[in-house]
């Protein structure tokens, strides 16, 4: 998508998946880490006008409904700190707010803190989460640039020093792979967002490769940063163009609740959203169950590797951590591979406390056997 000049554009529909897995997070988020906090703070560091050309809300305006709710059933306040560079989108935001904040009881508001900022994401969102005391507390950041690279890597290196923070990146790698092989600035604009130049290996990937690999190579820089857990979405627009959006955490649970909210908005995978009008969408929509076969082999593998087999609580973990599918979808494959004699379980019933080995096949009796190989 080029870059829009006006102060409202037009919403194209994987900005509306975007809005969706937004809001699939942050609203468990509010209320569960309000159960424990006083104050929690959402950020943004590229917020945008709150408002898209068609009327649909903007990310700030959909991360406020979300919190009012939560707000209406817990204690506490949140706090909301947002960064926009243009002036004119920042004036536009603080009139949706306030329209947003009018429908919302006395109550909520006085529990609801906004507060915008005309400015460059960096070094402006820092300075505004320092000064008001929110860095080493409950944080969410969304940066949500039109895709960089324009993050610098000591901007997420700050933010990722303090355990309670979480972020949320929109990284695009058409720019890097197209232009910047033959341009040292652009180059330079790379190592500042991947905080090295490890990802330049990018130029000597097969063409199919290249998009994933500084995927990969965007979610280590997160690592790096002190985000020990990482998830991505990939977005793809009606042209083909590739999006994705990176999440940094240090929390089980947030993985967790991130995950689920990546598989509400693509229910056969967890990972992509594909515009309607994309070919290759066209053909994934014909998969009508949810695609859990992978998570079936991987799981086996698992089980068969441990000798005294494993607990579901282990393998649900094992599935949160170290692949794309949720806990949630581990029981249901155990009972079917029970059902199916590919496990057993002890006891048969499948809980938490299960032990999961792999199914052997009790001997045959050798008069059976012989029965057999006569006939
Ligand atoms: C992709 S839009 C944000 C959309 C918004 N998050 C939403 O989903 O509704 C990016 C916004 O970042 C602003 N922007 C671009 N460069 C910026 C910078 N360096 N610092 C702060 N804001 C910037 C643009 O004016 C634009 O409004």
């Amino acid at each position: 998508m080029a870059v829009p000049k006006t102060v409202l554009w037009e919403r194209d529909p994987h900005t509306a998946a975007k809005h969706n897995l937004l809001k699939r997070y942050l609203e468990p988020w509010a209320p569960i880490l309000l159960s424990r906090n006083d104050t929690i703070t959402y950020a943004e560091g590229f917020s945008g006008p709150g408002l898209y050309s068609q009327g649909e809300p903007g990310s700030p305006v959909i991360a406020l409904e979300a919190f009012a709710k939560a707000l209406q059933h817990r204690p506490g306040r949140i706090r909301m700190v947002l960064v926009e560079g243009d002036k004119r989108r920042e004036s536009e935001l603080k009139k949706q707010l306030g329209k947003a904040r009018g429908h919302h009881s006395d109550d909520v508001v006085r529990r609801l803190h906004l507060n915008t900022h005309c400015g460059e994401c960096h070094p402006t969102l820092l300075e505004q989460l320092r000064l008001q005391g929110c860095l080493g507390k409950p944080l969410f950041v969304l940066l949500d640039s039109y895709g960089g690279p324009d993050i610098p890597f000591s901007l997420l290196k700050e933010l990722g020093k303090h355990r309670s923070t979480e972020v949320l990146v929109t990284f695009q790698p058409q720019f890097l792979t197209r232009f910047a092989e033959r341009n040292e600035g652009h180059r330079r604009s790379g190592d500042a967002a991947f905080g090295g130049t490890a990802w330049h290996d990018v130029f000597k990937q097969p063409s199919k490769q290249k998009f994933t690999f500084l995927r990969d190579q965007y979610r280590e820089t997160l690592r790096r940063a002190g985000f020990t857990h990482t998830l991505f979405f990939e977005m793809v627009d009606e042209d083909g163009h590739v999006l994705y959006l990176i999440f940094g955490t240090r929390h089980e649970r947030g993985l967790e609740k991130m995950k689920e909210a990546m598989w509400s908005v693509d229910r056969d995978h967890g990972v992509r959203y594909r515009d309607p009008k994309d070919v290759e969408q066209q053909q994934l929509a014909l998969e009508l169950e949810p695609n859990t076969g992978p998570l079936r082999r991987i799981l086996l593998e698992h089980i068969a590797a441990a000798p005294k087999g494993l607990t579901v609580a282990k393998l649900k973990t094992f599935a949160l951590l170290e692949t794309v599918y949720k806990p949630s979808q581990v029981t249901k494959l155990i009972t079917d591979m029970r059902d199916a004699k590919v496990v057993t379980t002890t006891p048969r019933r499948v809980t938490a406390d299960t032990v999961v080995v792999p199914h052997v096949s009790p001997p045959q009796a050798s008069g059976q056997a012989e029965a057999l190989t006569l006939f």
